[in-house]
């Protein structure tokens, strides 16, 4: 019987595997690693604008973070994952000098290879993969437009299980509130934590808009303290724009004028409908357009600030 193809990979999506670099659909990583067997790893999603790492710095503290709080000691230094990330993209635009998007860039470290069981001395090495694959980026249409969303009846892993603080490649929680929305052919679905109180999407945090004012769940609402949502709440305080983190519930998120979501790969997106009702006429309200503003220079700021300082370290 014929084996049905696997999708083709682009000749620039790549692979780093503790230092060797392939095409993505020739790397492997042993079964044994307890990332493949338990998902016992931590990972970071970057993105490059112009080919360069956003964020690096940010990306890579909140990954020490989430490796500490599941006790996984990373041998590498910042600097030497900074390095292999730019030597893979590298790598990525001389595989395809053509290419004139932007990467998506993963970058996972797991407790390593090791026999089965849960005892962490039982891997002497973490592993450290960095993917680099074409980043499908949001048309201007979507982000006028905006996506679908259901609120999804899974919740939200609670503190106290799995804190979605860890960025952890244990993702089945996501997953499983991932596939509801794609039975209800949305976009993205919203998580709820065990206590009624709105957490995140399955990739992106929440806001929401009332009466002008913008509103985001706290962090003990069980959620990742993403690095958009930072960049948001920031800019949202230095425009002096009303806002306030809190505990919502669903009826808060029903009534909104607003919502939109952030992710480092989405960026802000609109919320159009929610539960098949329309949240604001036309998509994308003004408050959603505004911080899209705001967040488009922000980015573009941070961008010379990185490429200065870039410059002057030679
Ligand atoms: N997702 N919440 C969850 C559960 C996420 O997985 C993500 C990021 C976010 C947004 O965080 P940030 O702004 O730092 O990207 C919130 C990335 C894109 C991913 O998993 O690939």
């Amino acid at each position: 019987m014929m084996m049905p193809a696997m999708p083709l990979m682009h000749t620039n999506e790549l692979a780093n595997v503790n230092g060797a670099v392939s095409e993505i659909e020739k790397a492997c990583v042993p079964v044994h690693d307890h990332g493949f067997l338990y998902g016992d790893g931590v990972y970071e999603t970057v993105r490059t604008y112009r080919s360069r790492p956003f964020y690096l710095p940010g990306h890579l503290d909140r990954l020490a973070r989430s490796a500490d709080a599941i006790r996984l000691n990373l041998p590498w230094s910042r600097g030497h994952i900074a390095d292999e990330v730019d030597r893979t993209i590298r790598a990525a635009l001389q595989a395809d000098p053509g290419y004139v998007g932007e990467f998506a860039i993963r970058i996972m470290t797991t407790r390593g290879q090791g026999p089965l069981g849960y005892d962490p001395d039982l891997c002497p090495r973490p592993t450290l993969v960095i993917l680099v694959t074409r980043l499908r980026q949001l048309s201007d249409q979507d982000r006028q437009a905006g996506v679908a969303a259901i609120i999804s009846s899974v919740r939200r892993n609670p503190i106290e299980a799995l804190d979605p603080r860890i960025k952890s490649s244990n993702l089945l929680n996501n997953i499983l509130a991932a596939q509801q929305a794609r039975d209800a052919g949305a976009g993205e679905a919203i998580l709820f934590n065990t206590a009624g109180f709105l957490a995140e999407g399955t990739l992106t945090n929440v806001f929401f808009v009332k009466h002008g004012r913008v509103m985001t769940p706290g962090l003990d609402c069980g959620i990742l303290s993403g690095i958009t949502r930072e960049i948001v709440l920031e800019l949202l305080r230095s425009h002096g724009l009303p806002h306030e983190e809190g505990s919502y519930r669903r009826e808060d998120l029903l009534a909104a004028d607003e919502i939109f979501l952030t992710s480092t790969t989405r960026e802000i997106i609109p919320v159009a409908r929610l539960e098949g009702r329309v949240v604001h006429p036309g998509g994308r309200g003004p408050i959603t357009e505004r911080v899209q503003s705001l967040f488009r220079q922000r980015v573009e700021a941070i961008q010379e600030a990185e490429s200065e300082s870039e410059s002057s370290r030679g």
